[in-house]
């Protein structure tokens, strides 16, 4: 049972790291443009913005981002981000 505490402390821990990593991710690169909604950015946030686009399916968003739509560079500047990644920011800008 001991054990069995540890480890959930220990995921939970991970967990919150990494939702704050994501928050830093964010703020350093998606959201140079989609905090504010540069050149017609959906905003972190703005449903009514983003319900369109999720309806496309999420893997097909990836693709926007991997490879730039409009004013959307190649990437959305996040050099390092990988499919995961954007997963996870596409989910974190249409989900808060
Ligand atoms: C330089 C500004 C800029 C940056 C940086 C940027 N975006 Fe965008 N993004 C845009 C603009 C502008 C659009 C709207 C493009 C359009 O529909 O013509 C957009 C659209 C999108 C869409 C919708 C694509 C679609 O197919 O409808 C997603 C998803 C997205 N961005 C995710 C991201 C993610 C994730 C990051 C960070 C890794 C990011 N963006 C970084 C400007 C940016």
């Amino acid at each position: 049972m001991k054990i069995l505490c540890a480890w959930i402390i220990a995921v939970s821990v991970t967990l919150t790291a990494s939702a704050q990593e994501l928050g830093k991710t964010f703020q350093k690169t998606c959201g140079f443009c989609h905090q504010s909604g540069v050149a017609g950015a959906p905003k972190i946030g703005d449903k009514a913005a983003w319900e369109p686009r999720l309806k496309k399916g999420i893997p097909a968003l990836v693709e926007s981002v991997v490879s730039g739509k409009g004013a959307m560079p190649p990437k959305g500047l996040c050099a390092t981000c990988k499919t995961e990644d954007y997963r996870a920011l596409i989910n974190y800008m249409a989900a808060q």
